[in-house]
């Protein structure tokens, strides 16, 4: 493969589409040149941004970062941008990876990218100033395990968004998780790998649970959550 830096803006999109093709692009990432990963950002990854954008450290030095279901690394190239000292980006999918470490090499960023699970982190017996799982939870058939692998992979922050379930609104006084799989291919037959929808309430209950000393929700929506984890 040619050096991607040295690639012109023909050959840099002529990789997106390449890329595209083995892992449908979900992360829409500026590269420059007025070269995006795909035309549109999906939706509510800009409303998660803008969630983070208040609640993380604007400048990130001396910290350390971990992208649980990283993708194509949006959120790990926004840790790198805030000068974070150490990012490291995993995710289970190889086609997504490799969109990762495209994106890092046309930024020309330090970031890692390993081909891992949530249940694989604690093989790394590492910790991490801030964490993020975002978009993960409801994908994993064993979210308890998931969220004390978190917890474990955490020295102070954790941030987790989730799909949330439908109608939550009517059962919001409790903490609920609705089990999903083999799942809902809402429209068409797609790929899908969703196991749990919690409520926000859920949520919390699941990260209280796993061992975290505070969490609080810092957004809802009618059909996403967040909430920020402290250890
Ligand atoms: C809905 S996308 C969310 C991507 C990104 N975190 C975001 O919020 O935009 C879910 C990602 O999690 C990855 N994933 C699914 N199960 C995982 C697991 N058990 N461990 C790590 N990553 C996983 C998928 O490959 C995919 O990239």
């Amino acid at each position: 493969m040619p050096d991607i830096q040295k690639s012109s803006p023909e050959e840099i999109l002529a990789r997106i589409n390449e890329l595209g093709n083995e892992e449908e692009w979900f992360h829409c990432i500026d590269l420059g040149n007025g070269i995006f990963t795909m035309r549109e950002p999906v939706k509510h990854l800009q409303t998660l941004w803008e969630i983070l954008d208040k609640h993380i450290p604007l400048d990130l030095t001396g910290m350390s970062v971990l992208d649980i279901g990283c993708n194509a690394g949006f959120f790990s190239v926004a840790a790198k941008n805030r000068n974070a000292q150490y990012v490291l980006g995993i995710d289970t999918s190889p086609g997504y990876l490799r969109q990762a470490e495209f994106v890092r090499d046309v930024l020309r960023l330090n970031i890692d990218y390993r081909q891992m699970s949530v249940y694989e982190l604690p093989v790394l017996e590492q910790q991490f100033d801030l964490v993020f799982c975002l978009g993960v939870i409801y994908h994993c058939s064993d979210p308890f395990l998931a969220a004390k692998n978190v917890l474990a992979a955490t020295r102070d922050i954790a941030i987790i968004e989730s799909a949330v379930m439908k109608h939550a609104e009517n059962v919001n006084d409790r903490p609920l998780w609705e089990f999903v799989f083999p799942g809902y291919s809402h429209v068409h037959e797609e790929r899908c790998y969703n196991w749990w929808f919690p409520n926000t309430q859920g949520l919390v209950a699941l990260f209280r649970s796993a061992g975290f000393r505070s969490v609080e929700p810092i957004f809802e929506s009618e059909n996403r959550c967040c909430i920020l984890c402290r250890v």
